[in-house]
């Protein structure tokens, strides 16, 4: 249990039964509604760490549904993000069932390749993307679509970070995520808005597919950030 190579026991306290606990005696698991957050801080710190480290774009699921309950958590978790002036400019639209996701997933496709200037792909993508095998969706159960629901000046910045909430929400709760930004050119399309029941008026920012991982790839590894100390 070690992150950011810090030794678990910096934050916690002993194994008991297979569970930490934290150095304040509560439960590790419950530690994101702790009584005593303040107390709990260290702890949170490291689950945090952990949890960004361990997020994957997923590509592979099991075909087991996700409860609407969890799904619905998710969300309420992801509203949390912070919006500019607090507009919180998003809606969500949730497809569950594989058979109609794989259905959306051929069609984006077709798109995609049949208005290659939908969207500008690097050649590997659009080899990707021409293979008779690439299913856009993954066959994932639950396909969600954050949605900028006004126009204001930072409505998709607002629904970028309520993604990327959703995201880290998603790992917490032991399911994987990939946002599907092929997706987004046909999704955006008035016929697909009318016939998914999305208003005219509201655009699609980041489809994402979630599921029971069938394994957490490896990392694909990050280069060293770029900083620009700009203070003497
Ligand atoms: C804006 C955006 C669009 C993306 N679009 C796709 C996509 O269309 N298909 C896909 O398989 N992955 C897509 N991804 C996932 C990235 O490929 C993935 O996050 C990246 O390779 C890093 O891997 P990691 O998320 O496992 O760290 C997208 C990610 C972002 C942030």
């Amino acid at each position: 249990m070690a992150a950011a190579g810090i030794a678990a026991e910096e934050y916690h306290g002993a194994s008991a039964g297979g569970t930490l606990l934290c150095r304040s005696a509560h439960l590790r698991a419950g530690c994101y509604a702790c009584p005593a957050p303040a107390s709990c801080g260290s702890l949170f710190k490291v689950d945090f760490l952990q949890l960004v480290e361990r997020r994957r774009a997923v590509r592979q699921y099991r075909s087991t549904p996700v409860d609407r309950s969890v799904i619905e958590r998710l969300i309420n978790t992801a509203v949390l993000a912070p919006s500019a002036m607090n507009l919180q400019p998003w809606a969500f639209a949730v497809v569950t069932g594989i058979p109609r996701i794989d259905e959306y997933a051929r069609r984006a496709k077709e798109y995609l390749i049949a208005e290659p200037r939908a969207l500008e792909l690097s050649v590997q993508a659009r080899a990707m993307v021409n293979d008779p095998e690439f299913s856009m969706f993954y066959h994932a159960p639950v396909l969600l679509i954050v949605l900028a629901k006004v126009e204001s000046p930072q409505a998709r910045e607002d629904c970028c970070l309520a993604a990327q909430t959703l995201m880290l929400a998603a790992r917490d709760a032991g399911l994987g995520t990939c946002w599907i930004g092929l997706g987004r050119p046909w999704l955006e399309l008035p016929e697909t808005k009318f016939e998914l029941g999305i208003p005219d008026n509201y655009h699609a920012v980041a489809p994402i597919v979630i599921g029971h991982p069938t394994a957490w790839p490896e990392s694909h590894g990050r280069q060293p950030a770029e900083i620009h100390w700009l203070t003497p």
